[in-house]
């Protein structure tokens, strides 16, 4: 059977970028999502479906070699907290399922199946803190973060029991900050508001910001985002006890964003009208990362100015 490697969620902010960037690299992929592909790539054989259909889950990996899975198929922030149910179902169940299956199969196939899995700053809490590592208080007041942090905490046990078998599951996870891109407008998350700040600047209409000017949270950019999930899935042998680390590229306050935004869009205007919902959340989460692990155990590098940074986002 011919190697492969899993997808879900491929048509998501994170999905769709990473299969590019994996079926550039030659990979034969499986790529699994609710909805059609925006844009078919020939070598990529399309699922249109839920990772809650077990049955096919099951069938996938029975009949394709899985080496690898990076499973972004999640319910957001904003979007779990209004639907508990289907939070647990998507960011839960189906999750562990998927674990569970890479494990199975990789003590069928006698493999580690290396598992990408995105968490979030989301799991931090309930006090903001700053500079946060990874064994920081961790007590995540919103239904994402805890569904966030019991995959870590799963993911991390099954890959533990592995290295005992020498095969089943090689867990690698990131706990990303907020993500922006320069082409996607995602919505459903707490820290959405930059990347739409960001495109109502260049737009020139206004934004309306549902967190206080002082709200502070870390950053990182589309590219460095990709670039840390290859990185981190393609380092050999990650030697160590922590499955999940810490990145970040810059953090800064809306006030400091929108500053910078003014100074080079002068028309851009911004109106605050707090929403609890979304200002509840963000005020449990870091205003910054520490990442000294993810530097020391898979070479993750950051070494950029804010300025640096926003204008890098800016000028895609
Ligand atoms: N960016 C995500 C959200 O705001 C956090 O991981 O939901």
């Amino acid at each position: 059977m011919k190697e492969r490697i899993l997808i879900t969620g491929y048509n998501g902010e994170l999905g769709s970028k990473a299969l590019k960037e994996l079926s550039k690299k030659g990979k034969s992929i499986i790529a699994l999502d609710l909805n059609k592909p925006k844009e078919e790539i020939n070598s990529v054989i399309y699922f249109r479906d839920s990772i809650t259909n077990y049955e096919l889950i099951n069938s996938i990996f029975e009949n394709y070699h899985i080496t690898e899975v990076y499973h972004f198929a999640a319910l957001l922030s904003q979007t779990a907290s209004q639907n508990p149910k289907l939070a647990h179902e998507v960011n839960e169940k189906a999750s562990k399922n998927l674990i569970d299956c890479s494990y199975t199969f990789g003590i069928k196939n006698n493999i580690m199946t290396k598992f990408f899995f995105p968490s979030s700053i989301a799991v931090y809490g309930p006090r903001k803190i700053e500079n946060a590592s990874e064994q920081d208080i961790i007590k995540p007041s919103t239904v994402y973060g805890n569904n966030k942090l019991l995959i870590e905490q799963y993911g991390s046990k099954l890959h533990e029991k592995s290295l005992l078998k020498n095969s089943g599951l090689d867990f690698r996870s990131i706990r990303f900050p907020g993500v922006i891109s320069y082409d996607t407008i995602p919505s459903g998350g707490t820290t959405d508001y930059a990347p739409q700040m960001i495109d109502c600047a260049k737009k020139g209409t206004i934004f309306e910001c549902k967190l206080t000017p002082k709200t502070k949270l870390p950053f990182i950019g589309i590219d460095k985002t990709i670039a840390s999930i290859i990185d981190i899935m393609n380092f050999k042998v990650i030697d160590s006890k922590l499955r999940v680390f810490n990145v970040e590229e810059a953090n800064f306050s809306i006030e400091q964003l929108n500053d910078f935004l003014v100074g080079q869009f002068p028309s851009f205007k911004i109106k605050f009208s707090e929403d609890k919902n979304f200002q509840s959340v963000a005020d449990t989460w870091p205003t910054s990362l520490n990442c000294e692990k993810a530097k020391k155990s898979w070479n993750f590098s950051s070494n950029i100015s804010l300025e640096e940074f926003l204008n890098s986002i800016i000028s895609k």
